[in-house]
């Protein structure tokens, strides 16, 4: 029996302000992201309310994809890719967000990006929003706490989507919405909340009760584009998606269980489930109240909320960890937190590398919503050495592939209804936590350093080779 659903789409995901660069060209305005300086593992980025000329800012340059998408996608087509998820950068399109009418230029940008995936039977998976939105929104009206920033998304996202009807057939509304539930990390990058005291990117101030009712207008926002999509644009799909963080107990201690339980609804249901479910679930007031937060969803938001449920689950799984009740064991260094695995090796940027989580996930989601899901980001970030004659062995990339890839079938074969696969960063990406450049995931190698360095030319890595072979044979020939 095939493993994999004929139809199955087989691609890799990009995000705009990671991939594009071409930061103040065709008129495009100034993104939250562009004033994010690049990092390390161990030295996170700053974030400068002020431009400053002596900072570097990854975004501005990307990977030159705003000049090289055409060559990009032409790769992807060599590899057999069948979906292309990349986001809509929203200052091409409303450069501050509070213009009447659209910038033609940006408009004209993503329908040929949207064309050029056509030509090659590559069908286009659009993040609305992807960690991104105007400075001009942030700076002026506090980003998402501001309700009017719901109608300036709407306006954006309904411009974009009128444009691309008939062309692009999936959409997904906001990138890791849950990553809005992170106060230390989510206020800037997801909410675009900078809040007075804000370190760095790790270390935001957080103001909780403006926290989450940002994350409601989001919730809204995506609600009311969800039904108006459903009635303009029936042949369209759209999707929520989280950043799924699966947590194991690290011991059968009871009190590890009941936290990591605790977890679960914070991190991977309580926005999950009013996107999929269409209301807040019956624990979200014991969080408001945990947070301190008074939250009064009026009956007209509730209505708005139920009759914008997505089509489809999607999400990034890229590794899991372990809940303690012990403070001690829960200071792993790991970006989520939490306890190290004994059992599981990690990557340099100390990820654990967790295959069957993948498997374990995605029936924990499909035995709670029952809509088809979809894995929009999976991948290895890792430093690629290039030899003497300028090819790149990346087994070890292949190797994290091949597991995640069959840990899906078993899902599948579990009977969990997976619709497609999205690897993260198929060409070389500026990395979003660190702002790094060494750390890479892509099949495709960019010859670009941590400075800016380099030619910007793209070359085949072996896992190139590797997933082209994945590809054609629809997730059989993996060996
Ligand atoms: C996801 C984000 O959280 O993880 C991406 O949606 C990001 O934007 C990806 O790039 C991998 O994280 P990083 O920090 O290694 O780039």
């Amino acid at each position: 029996m095939a493993r994999f659903p004929e139809g199955f789409l087989w691609g890799g995901a990009t995000a705009a302000n990671q991939y594009e660069g071409g930061w103040n060209e065709g008129g495009k305005g100034e993104s939250c992201m562009d004033r994010a300086t690049n990092g390390t593992h161990t030295e996170p980025r700053k974030i400068d309310m002020a431009y400053n000329p002596e900072h570097t800012y990854p975004a501005h340059t990307g990977v030159d994809g705003y000049h090289r998408y055409k060559e990009d996608i032409a790769l992807f087509a060599e590899m057999g890719f069948t979906v292309y998820r990349f986001s809509v950068n929203w200052t091409r399109i409303y450069p501050t967000g509070f213009e009447d009418e659209p910038n033609e230029e940006g408009l004209a940008f993503y329908e040929s990006m949207v064309d050029e995936c056509l030509k090659y039977g590559i069908q286009p998976l659009i993040t609305l929003s992807h960690y991104e939105m105007p400075l001009a929104i942030c700076q002026k009206v506090d980003g998402w706490a501001s309700r009017e920033t719901i109608d300036l998304y709407l306006k954006y996202a309904k411009t974009l989507m009128r444009r691309l009807a008939g062309k692009c057939h999936y959409y997904l509304t906001f990138n890791e919405i849950n990553v809005g539930l992170m106060g230390n990390m989510g206020n800037y990058m997801s909410l675009g909340i900078y809040n007075e005291g804000t370190v760095d990117m790790r270390h935001q101030a957080d103001i909780p009760q403006k926290r989450f009712e940002a994350l409601h207008h989001q919730f809204i926002a995506s609600a009311l584009l969800v039904a108006w999509a459903h009635k303009e644009l029936p042949d369209v799909k759209m999707g929520c998606m989280q950043a799924f963080m699966l947590s194991y107990p690290l011991t059968p201690n009871p009190a590890d269980i009941e936290l990591v339980q605790e977890r679960r609804r914070l991190m991977d249901w309580y926005c999950a489930d009013v996107q999929c479910r269409g209301a807040y679930p019956y624990f979200a007031q014991k969080i408001w109240d945990d947070e301190g937060v008074t939250m009064q969803i009026s009956d007209e938001d509730a209505r708005i909320l139920a009759e914008g449920k997505v089509d489809f689950y999607s999400h990034s799984y890229y590794q899991s960890n372990c809940t303690s009740a012990n403070p001690q064991e829960e200071s792993s260094g790991n970006l989520m937190g939490g306890a190290k695995n004994p059992y599981l090796k990690e990557t340099a940027w100390e990820w654990p590398i967790d295959p069957t989580g993948l498997r374990v996930m995605l029936n924990l989601v499909y035995e709670r919503y029952q809509i088809p899901i979809f894995v929009v980001e999976n991948g290895l970030g890792q430093a690629d050495v290039v030899n003497p004659d300028g090819t790149i062995d990346d087994d070890y990339r292949i190797e994290y592939l091949r597991d995640h890839v069959n840990a899906m079938a078993d899902a599948i074969a579990d009977g969990v209804d997976v619709i497609g696969y999205t690897w993260w960063g198929p060409i070389d990406i500026v990395s979003n936590a660190d702002g790094q450049m060494a750390k890479r995931y892509g099949f495709i190698y960019v010859d670009k350093d941590e400075h800016g360095n380099g030619t910007y030319n793209r070359s085949r890595k072996k896992s190139f080779w590797y997933y082209k072979r994945l590809i054609a044979s629809n997730g059989e020939d993996v060996a």
